[in-house]
């Protein structure tokens, strides 16, 4: 069996990937950190590829699809992806427009592109990598949030598509609440709740895939958070995320001082 997973060299996507060749996986692994990339082949085997690619660029994203060509994949995991921190008029559009690039263009093209190659083998299993954001409003990581949303909202669609087609190919979209990686160091905030761990997002992650679930939120308190989300007013829950995200810079300004 073979996968391939984006962003695999840091964080989830990582812990992904070692979890994977833990279950005997045969690995495809991309990222921009050459080193990263060299390191975790040299660590998993001469059976693991890697194509270093920045998927913010669509040349880049169809590069590492022309690498996956004809390897016969089962399994894609749509991981790579970021967040910036500010007020929308305030944050920078060119790094807005390149997170939307990563976070959903590049999503939107693979997920695309290895569907028909599952659909026409009639079997593969997407694992894409949202947010508990996918289901909220998010103020101060406006656009952050609304990308997850599409992620969210573009996987269960298709899961119903597939559902009617009574395909063998499955969808799981993963929504973890805070874990432990380098997003934060990335987005310029700081966690004010305790995060999961990596590691226990990916086994998570990878059981809920397997058991061809759609929709995987690690943790009881994300969970009924994520549920809570879908009956209280809307207004409500913008002024909670509010809170919660302006807590986050507090905190890492207070790291600061
Ligand atoms: N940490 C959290 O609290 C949390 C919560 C919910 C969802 N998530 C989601 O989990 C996913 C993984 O994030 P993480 O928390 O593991 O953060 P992370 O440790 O910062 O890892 C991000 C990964 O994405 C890759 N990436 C970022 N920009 C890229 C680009 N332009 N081209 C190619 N790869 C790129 C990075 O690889 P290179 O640097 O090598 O390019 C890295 O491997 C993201 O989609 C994130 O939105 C995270």
């Amino acid at each position: 069996m073979k996968a391939l997973v984006t962003g695999a060299t840091s964080g989830i996507g990582r812990s992904i990937a070692f979890n994977l060749h833990r279950r005997g996986w045969d690995l495809i692994l991309t990222g921009r950190n050459t080193e990263e990339l060299k390191k975790l082949k040299k660590r998993f085997g001469e059976d693991t590829e890697i194509v270093a690619a920045d998927l913010a660029d669509r040349d880049e994203v169809m590069k590492v699809y022309d690498f996956c060509r004809g390897k016969d994949i089962d399994m894609l995991v749509n991981n790579a992806g970021y967040g910036l921190f500010g007020k929308f008029d305030e944050t920078d559009l060119d790094d807005e427009l390149n997170m939307l690039s990563v976070n959903i263009n590049a999503l939107h093209i693979l997920t695309k592109l290895f569907l028909r190659d599952f659909k026409a083998k009639d079997s593969g299993i997407i694992l894409n990598v949202a947010s508990s954001a996918g289901f909220m409003t998010g103020p101060l990581l406006s656009s952050y949030y609304a990308s997850k949303n599409y992620v969210v909202r573009l996987s269960l669609a298709i899961a119903e598509e597939l559902r009617r087609d009574k395909s063998n190919v499955s969808i799981t979209v993963l929504c973890p609440g805070p874990v432990d990686t380098h997003f934060n160091d990335r987005a310029g905030v700081s966690f004010s709740v305790k995060p999961i761990s990596p590691q226990y997002a990916a086994e998570f992650a990878l059981n809920k895939a397997f058991r061809g679930k759609l929709i995987a939120i690690p943790g009881l308190m994300v969970h009924a958070g994520v549920i809570a989300s879908n009956f209280a007013p809307e207004k409500l829950i913008s002024a909670v995320t509010y809170n919660i995200q302006h807590s986050k810079k507090v905190a890492e300004d207070k790291k600061h001082r």
